[in-house]
C-alpha cells in the first residue's frame, strides 16, 4: 500500500523568485563576521549546517562561505537554498564533501535545525512589511538555545555589488539580536553612506524621528568630529568615531572588529519606532 506521504505532491517552497544577481567574495565582510561570532557555536554543535538563502545565479556565496567556516569550524557544512530551479542546477556541479544545494525557500529543506541561516540581498526585493513574518519562521528554524548554547543565527542584510558597503541584521531563536554596519573604509566619504544598504526593516525608517535615522546622523558628527585622525588613517578616525559614538548608543562590540571597518549596535536602539 502507498503511503500518503509517498502520494502527496511535493508542497511549494515559500517565497518568490527575484533577480539573481551576485558577484564572486562579495559577502566577505559577512562571512568573516560570522566565523568570528557564531564560529565557537558552530565548533560545539554536533552537525554544524550553515544554509545559505538565495544564493543567486551562481554558488559563489555558498562556496565561499563552507571556506569562511571552516577556519573556525572545520566540521561545518553549507546547503545553498534557492528558490528558483535553474540555479540549482546551475549550482549542483559545484557540489563536495560539505556543501550541498537544494530547491526551496523560507520553509529551508533540510533536516533538523540549522546553526546559521544567511539571507544576504534576498529580503530586499520583498516589501517591508513582509519582513516581520519571514525572520519569525527563518528564527523558528534555528537550532534551539539550552544549557550551553544561544541558539542557531540568522543573518539577513544587504550590501552594494561588491562588497564594499553591507548592513545586516542578526537574529536568534528569541528574535533580532544586533545590526552590523560593515565597510571598506577606504572608500567611505560619511558613515551615512551606508543608509543605501539598509536591511528591508530599517531602510525605509531612515528618516527623522525614527531611530536609525538619530543613529546615522550621530554617526555623521562623530565622523566629523574624528576628521584629525584621518592623518593616521581612516582606520584610526573610524575606531575614534566609534568611540565617540559609544557614550550614547549601545555598541556592542570593541576596537578588534571596529579595526576592520565594523561596529555592531543592539537592535532595540535602532528598531523602527512606529508602525506602518
Ligand atoms: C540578489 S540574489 C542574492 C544572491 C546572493 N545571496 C548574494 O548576496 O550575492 C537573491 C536571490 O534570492 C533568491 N530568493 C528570493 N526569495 C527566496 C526564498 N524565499 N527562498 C530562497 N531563495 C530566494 C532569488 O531567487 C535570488 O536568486
Amino acid at each position: 500500500m502507498t503511503s500518503r506521504a509517498a502520494t502527496r505532491p511535493p508542497s511549494r517552497p515559500v517565497g518568490t523568485v527575484t533577480r539573481g544577481t551576485t558577484n564572486p567574495n562579495r559577502l566577505r565582510r559577512m562571512d568573516r563576521w560570522i566565523a568570528a561570532v557564531h564560529g565557537a557555536e558552530l565548533r560545539r554543535a554536533p552537525d554544524p549546517v550553515a544554509v545559505d538563502l538565495g544564493y543567486g545565479a551562481a554558488p559563489w556565496t555558498a562556496v565561499e562561505l563552507l571556506h569562511r567556516l571552516r577556519t573556525a569550524a572545520p566540521h561545518a557544512r553549507v546547503v545553498g537554498v534557492e528558490i528558483e530551479p535553474a540555479r540549482v542546477a546551475a549550482a549542483r556541479p559545484y557540489a563536495r564533501e560539505g556543501l550541498d544545494f537544494r530547491h526551496g525557500g523560507f520553509e529551508i529543506p533540510v533536516r533538523g535545525r540549522p546553526q546559521l541561516i544567511r539571507a544576504a540581498n534576498v529580503l530586499r526585493q520583498y516589501d517591508e512589511a513582509e519582513v516581520a513574518a519571514v525572520w519569525e519562521r527563518l528564527c523558528a528554524r534555528l537550532a534551539p538555545a539550552d544549557g550551553h548554547s544561544r541558539g542557531g543565527l540568522l543573518v539577513e542584510g544587504t550590501c552594494d555589488e561588491i562588497g564594499r558597503r553591507h548592513v545586516w541584521v542578526a537574529l536568534g531563536p528569541e528574535g533580532p539580536r544586533t545590526v552590523t554596519f560593515a565597510t571598506r573604509l577606504g572608500s567611505l566619504n560619511r558613515p551615512s553612506d551606508l543608509a543605501e544598504r539598509l536591511p528591508k526593516a530599517l531602510i525605509h525608517r531612515n528618516v527623522p524621528g525614527e531611530a536609525v535615522h538619530a543613529f546615522l546622523r550621530d554617526f555623521d558628527r562623530a565622523w566629523a568630529a574624528a576628521a584629525p585622525y584621518a592623518s593616521y588613517g581612516a582606520r584610526q578616525r573610524w575606531i575614534r568615531a566609534v568611540r565617540d559614538l559609544a557614550a550614547d548608543w549601545p555598541v556592542a562590540d570593541g576596537p578588534g572588529r571596529w579595526r576592520q571597518g565594523e561596529v555592531t549596535v543592539a537592535w532595540e536602539a535602532l528598531a523602527p519606532r512606529r508602525p506602518r
